[in-house]
């Protein structure tokens, strides 16, 4: 049994001993040049030129002219988004040119010299402006299901609100980084620090013009990537893999944190309108929202956050008319990517605006309304999409939940504690989540792997995965341990490369343990049966009376007790000349979308989770404190345990952040004024809740055919932070809160609601 166990993280030593090697920490290669970014110091202008003065140690300054295929760093594509920019400058911070020197500092030294001529122009960034402009990087998305505005109208009750979300940096530890090396026949190949080695190879391939057989991508493993590295990582390692084409020797390029955080896209900031009809119950029954997010200057991944954030604005509630308009809005600022969840944090953010809302207009508790328009039960389970919804699940989470947070007792010992202290208020928030799990995107929900079993029965396991910190090359060998039943220290972890496991989907929507579980599962069993058929000869049985397990192959019939080990089956295999290696793919059932009608069943299954937070608030300063927290996610028959509760926490904590105190500056040039710890403040281990209760579902419920029972963890469990906005306003009795809830913001909301 390898499958259910709390393992460690197979990195977990390494990890904190500090022996785990990372791009940077790799042997450089020979001649090795070091890559650094010039960037735009305005935000929207035109590139008149750029002066290159004579630099020391500089051997090359590279620019848009200098890229021999097509200048577009896209993951659509779509011709609009330059590597380096060429005539118009679309945001502070947009790179302009690559200097590549001997060494680091020179070539650091190099860039900050180097001052491009460009022609100022106003610049749009506000987001409000733009959406005033109606200024659009696509057309709106719009899911709706019934008459909302006749439903508004004949509503008994109506409400309005309007309010927003900032971004989020993902602040991995490991900043960005490739090294891409040039073979003697044209090869280029790229170490990277990516979530999506095939996307690394697609987009140094378009900017070289040379087919993707010539870039082999490799990554072992990633300081967090948090969704940063799906996209931003493919024009690091163009940028220096043009750097080796054009001088024919290896190159490096890491650009320093603030060069990251000024240079690559973030969560998306949104902006929330919406109107909603209900009645004295707290029943919903409509809603005509927006939903707003600031794409900044180019598409990048947004039509898929976008849709993640309209498929999930209504979350597990049930509203019979809506209309969903989600937008994306175009800012001369940094091109804004994936972050953990991809837009439905911030969808889910629309219903809790409401349920408070509803909550005070009718007298009832938030709790009550959630529980009024839980989907399925007496209400509809059908998303306005047309997917189901598990109303089961959706309650028993919530119920198991608010037992475990002891909810009706803390209410009364929260309200005790306010009705004596001047100035400190506690509040009480609870959340409940149905995260739908796939790509939203159709094609991207596949994956291969690829098994190799040697003579001696060791396992060589390589998949189309990459590992981020979250576990999942041990998920994957758990998974192959467990077909081949052996133990998992036979099982060998390698890096994740293009050359082994070609046209992979990136590591991301949570899907890493569904898909290459899944194609490596095939891939061991294809190799199984095979073993199984050379046992079969040799003891002359039929295939199916041979078993694996306790890394031995038995008879499994009553009275007959022959077996061998796994590794002589291994070895006779060989000696049969039988091939111990295999392939295996995976493509994701069922799920189907039609993009003009917003209709269709898109998701695998849907992932569950609650939470219940309570918070403590300095009402003179604006300042707080998370004292408790008690999570119940759903992670189905869980692969790994250990891994799983890491990752609700860690998953928790920046949610958390997200919402109170990770706050990105522009200033009115366009400029990010957060360029660096001190200024962007993510939480720190003593912002971790003191009591912190987190549990998985027992007896979880998955469909049958996810591999072997179990549900993805990576993202739904951020959005169970949303517990402490809730908290935040339970606490102040504040209508509106924006976030990042930052103490700034609380303390003047707390005054403006003059209390
Ligand atoms: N956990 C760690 N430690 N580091 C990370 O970068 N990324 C998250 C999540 N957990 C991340 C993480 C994101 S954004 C996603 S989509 C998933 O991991 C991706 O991995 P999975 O599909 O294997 O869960
Ligand atoms: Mo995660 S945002 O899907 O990489």
């Amino acid at each position: 049994m390898s499958v259910g166990i709390p393992i460690a993280h197979d990195s977990a030593l390494a990890h904190t001993t500090g022996a785990a090697r990372f791009a940077d920490d790799l042997a450089e290669p020979p001649g090795l040049l070091h890559g650094a970014l010039v960037l735009s110091p305005v935000a929207r202008g035109v590139l008149d030129g750029i002066d290159i003065p004579v630099l020391p140690g500089v051997v090359r300054v590279l620019t848009a002219a200098d890229i021999p295929g097509p200048n577009d760093i896209s993951p659509s594509g779509n011709g609009k988004e330059p590597l380096f920019a060429e005539g118009t400058i679309r945001h502070h911070g947009q790179p302009i040119a690559l200097v590549l020197a001997e060494t680091r500092d020179a070539a650091l030294r190099a860039a900050a010299a180097i001052t491009p001529a460009i022609t100022p122009l106003p610049a749009q960034l506000d987001p409000e402006e733009a959406l005033a402009r109606e200024d659009y990087l696509m057309p709106p998305q719009v899911i709706a299901r019934g008459d909302a505005s006749a439903a508004l109208a004949a509503a008994p009750l109506t409400a309005e609100g309007r309010f927003n979300a900032g971004g989020q940096e993902h602040f991995y530890l490991e900043s960005q980084i490739a090294i891409a090396v040039p073979g003697e026949d044209g090869e280029f190949a790229v170490t990277s620090s990516t979530q999506h080695p095939t996307e690394v190879q697609h987009v140094v391939a378009r900017i070289l013009g040379c087919d993707y057989n010539r870039v082999p991508v490799s990554c072992r493993r990633m300081g967090g990537g948090f969704g940063g590295k799906e996209s931003n990582a493919s024009w690091i390692g163009a940028a220096a893999a043009l750097g080796a084409h054009l001088t024919g020797r290896p190159v490096k390029l890491r650009p320093p944190r603030r060069v990251d955080m000024a240079a690559t896209g973030k969560r998306h900031p949104f902006l929330f309108r919406w109107k909603a009809g209900f009645d004295a119950s707290g029943r919903i029954l409509a809603l005509d929202a927006t939903l707003a997010a600031d794409g900044g200057h180019s598409l990048d991944l947004t039509p898929g956050v976008v849709f993640r954030a309209v498929t999930h604005a209504l979350n597990c509630y049930d509203v019979a008319a809506v209309r969903l308009t989600a937008l994306a809005l175009r800012t001369d600022t940094v091109s804004h990517t994936a972050f953990r969840g991809f837009g439905g944090p911030q969808g889910v953010l629309l219903m809790e605006d409401v349920i408070s809302a509803v909550a005070r207009a009718t007298g009832l508790t938030p709790e009550a309304v959630r529980e009024r328009n839980f989907a399925g039960g007496d209400n509809d389970a059908l998303t306005p999409y047309g997917q189901a919804l598990e109303g089961d699940l959706i309650r028993r989470v919530w119920a198991e939940c608010r037992t475990d947070a002891r909810w009706d007792e803390r209410r009364a010992e929260i309200a005790d504690f306010n009705a004596t202290h001047p100035f400190l208020r506690r509040g009480l928030g609870s959340f409940v989540l149905a995260f739908g799990i796939s790509f939203g995107i159709r094609h991207m929900n596949q994956a291969g792997a690829l098994v190799h079993v040697y003579a001696d029965g060791s396992i060589r396991l390589n998949h189309g995965g990459t590992e981020m910190g979250q576990g999942l090359n041990v998920k994957i060998a758990q998974v192959v341990a467990e077909s081949f039943g052996v133990p998992l220290a036979r099982v060998r972890i390698t890096a994740t490369s293009t050359a082994e496991v070609p046209n992979t989907s990136p590591t991301a929507a949570s899907t890493g343990s569904d898909l290459n579980g899944w194609a490596a599962h095939l891939a061991a069993r294809a190799i199984r049966s095979r073993m199984a058929e050379v046992a079969a000869t040799l003891w002359e049985v039929p295939a199916d009376a041979i078993t694996f397990a306790e890394d031995r192959v038995f008879v499994a019939r009553p009275g007959d007790n022959r077996a061998m080990g796994f590794g002589d089956l291994a070895h006779r295999c060989w000696i049969e000349r039988v091939s111990l290696s295999a392939t295996g793919f995976y493509s994701t059932p069922d799920i189907h979308w039609d993009p003009v009608a917003m209709h269709g069943e898109p998701f695998f299954y849907f992932s569950y989770g609650a939470s219940v937070a309570e918070v403590v608030v300095d009402t003179l300063t604006g300042e707080h404190r998370v004292l408790r927290a008690d999570l119940v996610q759903d992670c189905g028959r869980s692969l790994n345990p250990a891994i799983d509760r890491g990752q609700i926490e860690g998953a928790f904590v920046q949610g958390m952040g997200w919402l109170t105190c990770e706050e990105l500056v522009w200033d009115d040039q366009g400029r990010q004024r957060t360029l660096g710890p001190s200024t962007y403040k993510i939480p720190g281990s003593r912002d971790v809740p003191p009591a912190f209760n987190v549990r998985l579902l027992a007896d979880a419920p998955a469909r049958s055919d996810t591999i072997f029972r179990s549900k993805a963890v990576g993202e739904p469990p951020l959005m169970l932070a949303t517990a402490v906005w809730n908290a935040l306003r339970d606490a102040t009795g504040v209508d509106r809160l924006d976030l990042p809830a930052t103490p700034d913001r609380l303390l003047r909301a707390i005054r403006a609601r003059g209390s």
